[in-house]
């Protein structure tokens, strides 16, 4: 998993290795971010830890595309095969995750480098782990990211956003019988595990290993937990074993959020950690949290915004952006068939999430990763009378700053189409050179 990905990057040319002591207090999270968290670093030296940590791993699309064999064109139809053709799990008796096992004298504070990553959050956090519940009707294993604020030596507090109702429900139901529930932190996974866990659960009520296996063309070898019954990735990192206790909250945040505001502070559920599984020499895993660790979501609502759309116009690509949280915007590009199409693409991208604020709707030729493409189609073939659509007043996310302060949302479309069989329209070519192979010159 992690350590197949590390090799990848590698060879790829992809990573940074970081020597220096770097302070898991703002310094380590200085770095990943003067690299906008798009360059994978190892950090060997962390201040006051054995264990080395490496974060900015998943934040580039270029990088998520050769991690896993895909491509701009393609990745959208591998996700919705694997998410409609889910394969099995392996289970095997014991793998790498079993080399270590604590279950006395546990104190996360001193052996995991967890970082702490603005000013005024409330505690270090641990911001990639994997959240791995077993759901007790299904048997399915609901796993997901979450963040984990630590408390102390065994006990971390975790977020279960109003986005996550099954998880949510697992809980209340917890506490309505005063039973526990089992749960497992997965550290140190690639990058089709981290795509499997962006599915949203309410949607799809799907096993996400189970995506995994069919992201990875192969069943996902997992083993059981030493103390609960959870199975987990043979060749992931660490695992943090244990149970969500009921009835018992605890505050959470001041947290600064993946927008670069802090989030709400409110008593959240606590999980008290009973054992921990690591391989030997682990590597700790770390998200900066910020807009570009959330590619990895913004990649699924593609998916969601391509298949709203496909019935509906001659959809060509969907780019949720970086810049809107991988959540807020999209640029949306379509084979434009009748005029009333931009229109259409609009209601039902605004209608796909109540998350989703902006979206421009453009033609084919229009590039979806170029802003200045899109700004050139929004300068040359938008009148805003005609053009933009206002709804006001809708449910956004609760992500979003201007919406927690209003309490509600208003949605822009942009048609940034432009007319059918309008001659005004055709672009300036150089004819038999659009494509010039430059190599040629020099
Ligand atoms: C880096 C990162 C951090 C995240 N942190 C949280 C979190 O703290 N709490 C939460 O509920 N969701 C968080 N999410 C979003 C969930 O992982 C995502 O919505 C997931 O699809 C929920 O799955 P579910 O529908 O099965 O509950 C995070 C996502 C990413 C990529």
């Amino acid at each position: 998993m992690l350590r197949y990905t590390l090799d990848k990057l590698n060879n790829l040319g992809y990573t940074k290795v970081c020597s220096k002591k770097v302070d898991p207090k703002f310094e380590l999270g200085a770095v990943l971010k003067y690299f906008d968290n798009e360059v994978p670093i190892i950090f060997k030296n962390v201040k006051g830890y054995d264990m080395q940590l490496v974060g900015g791993l998943y934040g580039n699309r270029q990088i998520f595309y050769d991690l896993m064999n895909t491509n701009k064109e393609n990745r959208i139809f591998k996700f919705m095969d694997a998410i409609a053709n889910p394969q099995e799990t392996k289970l095997i008796y014991t793998g790498p995750i079993k080399e270590n096992i604590i279950t006395k004298n546990i104190d996360i504070t001193k052996l995991l480098p967890t970082p702490t990553s603005h000013e005024k959050d409330s505690s270090s956090f641990i911001t990639a782990g994997m959240l791995l519940v077993k759901d007790p009707e299904t048997g399915d294993t609901h796993m997901a990211v979450r963040r984990f604020q630590v408390n102390s030596k065994t006990n971390i507090s975790t977020l279960i956003s109003g986005a996550s109702p099954h998880l949510r429900e697992i809980v209340r139901k917890s506490e309505e019988s005063n039973k526990p529930v089992e749960c497992a932190v997965v550290l140190g996974y690639d990058a089709e595990y981290l795509i499997a866990s962006q599915i949203s659960s309410s949607k799809y009520g799907l096993d996400k290993h189970k995506v995994y296996s069919a992201l990875k063309g192969e069943a996902l070898e997992v083993v059981k937990c030493h103390s609960v019954d959870i199975e987990v990735p043979a060749y992931c990192e660490i695992v943090l074993e244990g149970e969500i206790v009921p009835n018992k909250k605890v505050i959470e945040g001041p947290f600064g959020e993946l927008m670069g505001y802090y989030g709400e502070v409110a008593p959240n559920p606590v999980m008290e950690i009973k054992c921990i599984m690591h391989r030997d020499n682990p590597i700790f895993q770390h998200a900066f949290p910020c807009r570009e660790e959330h590619l990895s979501n913004g990649l699924i609502r593609e998916v969601e915004i391509f298949s709203a759309l496909s019935s509906v116009v001659d959809i060509k690509d969907v780019n949720v952006t970086i810049g809107g949280g991988c959540r807020l915007h999209a640029i949306v590009s379509i084979d434009k068939k009748n005029e009333g199409d931009g229109k259409s693409a609009i209601l039902s991208s605004l209608g796909s999430s109540k998350d989703l604020k902006h979206v421009v709707i453009v033609d084919s030729d229009v590039d979806i990763y170029s802003y200045k493409d899109v700004e050139f189609a929004l300068a040359s073939r938008v009148q805003a009378s005609d053009d933009i659509v206002v709804i006001k007043n809708a449910l956004g996310s609760a992500l979003e700053a201007s919406h927690v302060y209003k309490g509600f949302s208003d949605k822009i479309g942009i048609d940034a189409t432009k007319p059918l069989n309008e001659e005004s329209f055709k672009r300036a070519i150089i004819p038999e050179y659009e494509d010039i192979d430059i190599t040629n010159y020099f």
